[in-house]
């Protein structure tokens, strides 16, 4: 059995290094789904080899969908448009993955059978009345039936009709979610959907898949009819920037350090990170960019800052950063003045209570701040350095949180023991590989 905690007792020196970063688990996760249901054998490049695309292929496996995974890409054969082979009894297991939790519900719809998804100790705890409630609006039955949390039975109905739907917690899960049954909807559905990650949108387009986008302030107007048929789709899955966040903030908070991550997505609803850092002193560029199936990507280049100012975060760019905000507070930390981070409730429904866990960590580090549920004020000190002990355990297995937690120790010193380092399994496997790659020592 691998150990499960690892020791950091010393910060990185500095360096200059290129490298790639795992592919993006949003676009993985998403082309797998919807390759199932096209005509046709799709091919992914890079997709992310992580446990929760790993459950996305065994859950769509268990289906009926023929899946081949090669050393260098994936191949999945989809079964048309509601053509997954329904059995009783099944069990599909979405693991640690709120993405994959909600998103295959939509795919459900139809099944003549009770089908029971189930999800691991962290997964069980988050909401699913998010989803449920549009479905049910559909014509979906769920038992429990006044149960919103895993484990619960999904059953379909031959009855479905399309709905007009409000997603205003800036959730991509839920516009997604709905997205996705309107596959097999008659007539129009609509959603009125608060800005968040657009790659359904975009994969939806590229498919040709009847779909309206009007953006009106901060809201898009989607409407999407049923196709005929979905083609089959090929994909190049770029670097996530969800996972590029640790390494950008590590080489900010080292000095005399510069890195280039290749290939990363910098979809607009994705870089609220580098908007914030930007805004903070830091001065990342993107060079190289080039479309990729509709989704924009580039190569990304940071370099060390001396004087990282604090920032009262717009949150207009919040639902664009959601899964940075614990690696953004790093830098928060060792900003100069106070940071003030609010509206940010949407971040205690993650993997774990994640505003409440950093608040944690940052006050074990000896970090001044005021947090509530929803926002966080930080005092930062540009001199920060420990020089204590930091046990971090109990996280629920949180992936980020493990991995801001190494950063944190690379980047300010004291002697860090992190339990669960198996949870980067969940986005990004070569975490840790990577991150000795350039030079940090940990055990
Ligand atoms: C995701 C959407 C976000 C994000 C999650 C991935 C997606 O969740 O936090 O890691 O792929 O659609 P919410 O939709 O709950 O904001």
């Amino acid at each position: 059995m691998s150990k499960n905690f690892v020791t950091i007792n010393e910060k990185i020196k500095n360096f200059r290094k290129k490298i790639n970063i795992d592919g993006d688990k949003s676009l993985s996760i998403r082309w797998a789904l919807i390759a199932s249901q096209s005509i046709g054998v799709s091919k992914a490049k890079n997709l992310l080899k992580s446990e929760d695309v790993k459950n996305t292929l065994n859950c769509l496996k268990k289906l009926g969908v023929k899946i081949n995974e090669h050393k260098n890409f994936c191949t999945v054969e989809g079964r048309g448009l509601n053509g997954f082979i329904f059995r009783k009894n099944l069990i599909l297991n979405a693991g640690n993955s709120g993405t994959l939790g909600r998103l295959i519900l939509s795919l459900l719809i139809k099944s003549p059978y009770k089908i029971k998804i189930t999800g691991d100790k962290s997964l069980s705890k988050r909401d699913f009345s998010r989803v449920i409630e549009p479905l049910k609006k559909i014509g979906v039955n769920f038992y429990p039936s006044k149960r919103y949390k895993l484990p619960i039975y999904i059953k379909g109905n031959n009855y479905l009709r399309p709905i007009n739907y409000l997603e205003n917690k800036g959730s991509a899960q839920c516009k997604t979610c709905v997205m996705l049954a309107s596959l097999n909807l008659p007539g129009e559905t609509r959603i009125k959907a608060k800005i968040s990650r657009d790659h359904t949108e975009r994969m939806f387009k590229s498919l040709n898949i009847p779909l309206k986008i009007n953006r009106m302030n901060n809201f898009d107007n989607i409407t999407v009819s049923r196709p005929k048929i979905i083609k089959k789709i090929d994909f190049n899955i770029p670097g996530d920037i969800s996972s590029a966040a640790f390494f950008i903030v590590l080489t900010l908070l080292t000095k005399n350090s510069k890195l280039t991550l290749k290939n990363i997505n910098i979809n607009s609803t994705r870089i609220g990170i580098i908007k914030i850092l930007n805004k903070m002193g830091a001065k990342i560029k993107f060079k190289n960019i080039k479309n990729l199936n509709g989704e924009r990507c580039s190569d990304i280049k940071i370099k060390s800052i001396k004087n990282l100012k604090g920032i009262i975060c717009p949150p207009k760019l919040n639902t664009a950063a959601i899964d940075e905000f614990l690696i953004i507070f790093l830098v928060a930390a060792k900003a100069k003045g106070i940071s003030y981070f609010k509206d940010l409730s949407e971040l205690n429904q993650k993997e774990s209570p994640r505003l409440m866990i950093a608040a944690r960590i940052l006050k074990l580090m000896g970090v001044k701040l005021k947090y509530n549920n929803s926002s966080i004020k930080i005092y930062g000190n540009p001199n920060l350095k420990l020089n204590k002990k930091i046990i971090i355990k109990n996280f629920l297995k949180d992936h980020r949180v493990f991995m801001m937690s190494v950063i944190a120790a690379l980047s300010f010193g004291g002697e860090w023991k992190i339990f669960d380092p198996d949870s980067i399994k969940t986005s990004f496997p070569s975490f840790l590989k990577k991150i000795k790659g350039i030079g940090a020592q940990i055990n």
